[in-house]
């Protein structure tokens, strides 16, 4: 068998336990639990200088990390990847800026990193890149005679062509991700947008099988959805119901129903128009004063860019006024932490609520949808009440969808969640964990590597020929 080499800028916390740093890093470390294999990227580290990567064993997963000069971490980490590509790709324009020189470390920090990664690799080895950070690194590793397989999979959204078109270099952008062998998105929409831009701008035609002819090139685009593995979540909520934390909110929590939400802080997780939309529904529905709360976790992420330092202000303003607008002595209506947690202490959190309240204004696929699914008692579930503009809705209709944008049916999504009859809330529960399980972790794992395997294989014996 061939080794899987996992290349991502984020690579989760080799120690156990220790709380993760977002979707990405929590589904490939589950992923490459499993299989085995290198896991390649960022150690969190700004260096002074680039060194060969540090290499460490764990089980089945061996750690290469290299650390960053504080210049590529200002221009291709904070600038490039988090300054221009998140906000666009989350169709933030307004958020977006471009600047020559970040661009230029972009690339320059793909392809030392395609470096450091083509001295460990081995001719059998099979590549699978992860996220915005790296679009590029395929073509830098072709530029320096590397033809092992190698696969590409976008966490984040990929954004309609009129929303790419505003960055700059979005031309030599998608050319270089057509070096890739398979590239997958979360969401036939987002595969649907990357065709188009293809298709529009001239650049080559999508076929009935899924594989694209483009830029001389001919790949495979798919959709594959990201999953969980939510037995193991749930068996996890219930092991953890007993933690003093779990105790200490249900007891502040009697008499009281309790809305979840769970995020990191950023801006596309759409926390201000979660916090007005609360805001309404204690306006318009008295009788819930003292009788609900919002807990909403959010720890900071990226705090050393400009447009994060500002959601996170404008945030601790809205639950403040909320607050103080209608607290009594003994409920406070929104309680906001700024903190991390021990990942099956918030499943058990998410066990514990009425309600899990997912409102990002755009979100790749948000995993935490569907581990407060996961989570739930399956005689006394909760109700997920989750964005339409979240991937996951496009596999979760047994959550009230709502539309971020419009907070008064956020507001009656909550009523009607707090309201909601045991049968339908049963009803709908198992309908989605049907869903889960059958679109799990290893499913989307196993369908991406399956494509990869299929398609070089298909053109080495092409050219063989
Ligand atoms: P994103 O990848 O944009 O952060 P996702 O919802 O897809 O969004 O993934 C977030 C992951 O990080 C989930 O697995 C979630 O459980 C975890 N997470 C989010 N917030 C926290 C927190 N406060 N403490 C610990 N884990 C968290
Ligand atoms: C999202 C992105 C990941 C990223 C994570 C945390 O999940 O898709 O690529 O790793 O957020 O962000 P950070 O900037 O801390 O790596």
């Amino acid at each position: 068998m061939s080794r899987l080499i996992v290349v991502s800028n984020r690579v989760a916390p080799t120690q156990e336990g220790r709380p993760a740093a977002g979707g990405l890093a929590i589904g490939v470390l589950d992923a490459l639990k499993e299989t085995g294999g290198v896991w390649f990227g960022w150690s969190g580290e700004i260096i002074g200088e680039s060194q060969a990567p540090e290499i460490e064993k764990q089980g089945k997963v061996t750690y290469a990390t290299v650390g960053l000069t504080r210049r590529d971490y200002d221009q291709y980490y904070r600038g490039f990847s988090n300054a221009t590509l998140w906000p666009t790709f989350h169709y933030r324009t307004d958020l977006s800026r471009y600047d020559r020189q970040e661009y230029a470390g972009y690339l320059r920090v793909n392809t030392t990193l395609a470096k450091q990664l083509k001295a460990m690799l081995e001719p059998d080895d099979i590549i699978w890149v992860h996220d915005y950070h790296l679009l590029p690194f395929a073509r830098a590793l072709r530029e320096l005679g590397v033809s092992n397989p190698i696969g590409f999979f976008l966490h984040i959204p990929f954004p309609v062509p009129e929303m790419l078109r505003t960055v700059p270099p979005h031309e030599e952008l998608v050319k270089a991700m057509c070096s890739y062998d398979v590239l997958g998105f979360q969401t036939q929409a987002d595969r649907q947008s990357f065709v188009d831009y293809i298709e529009r701008g001239g650049f080559g035609t999508a076929s009935d099988d899924g594989m694209i002819h483009a830029f001389g090139r001919v790949l495979k685009v798919g959709a594959y959805p990201i999953g969980i593995y939510p037995d193991a979540i749930a068996s996890a909520a219930q092991q953890f119901a007993d933690r003093k934390q779990v105790n200490t909110l249900r007891d502040a929590m009697r008499g009281r129903k309790l809305i979840m939400s769970v995020d990191r802080l950023d801006y596309s997780k759409g926390l201000v128009e979660r916090f007005q939309a609360f805001e309404r529904l204690l306006l318009a529905s008295p009788n819930w004063h003292g009788r609900v709360s919002l807990v909403q976790i959010a720890p900071p992420t990226r705090s050393d860019v400009q447009t994060y330092q500002r959601i996170r202000q404008t945030l601790e303003g809205e639950a403040g006024r909320i607050n103080g607008r209608f607290a009594q002595l003994d409920w406070t209506p929104i309680q906001y932490l700024n903190r991390k947690y021990e990942r099956n202490l918030l499943m058990a959190l998410f066990r514990l609520s009425q309600v899990g309240y997912v409102t990002p204004l755009r979100d790749g696929m948000n995993l935490v949808a569907k581990e407060y699914v996961a989570s739930q008692d399956p005689e006394d579930p909760g109700v997920l009440v989750l964005s339409q503009f979240a991937g996951a809705a496009e596999q979760l209709p047994g959550a009230l969808v709502v539309n971020p944008f419009d907070l008064t049916q956020m507001a009656e999504a909550l009523e009607r969640a707090l309201s909601m009859p045991l049968p339908d809330r049963k009803a709908r529960h198992a309908d989605m964990m049907a869903q889960l399980r059958s679109g799990d972790l290893s499913t989307w794992r196993d369908a991406f590597l399956v494509d990869l395997r299929r398609v070089t294989t298909a053109a080495s014996v092409t050219r063989k020929a």
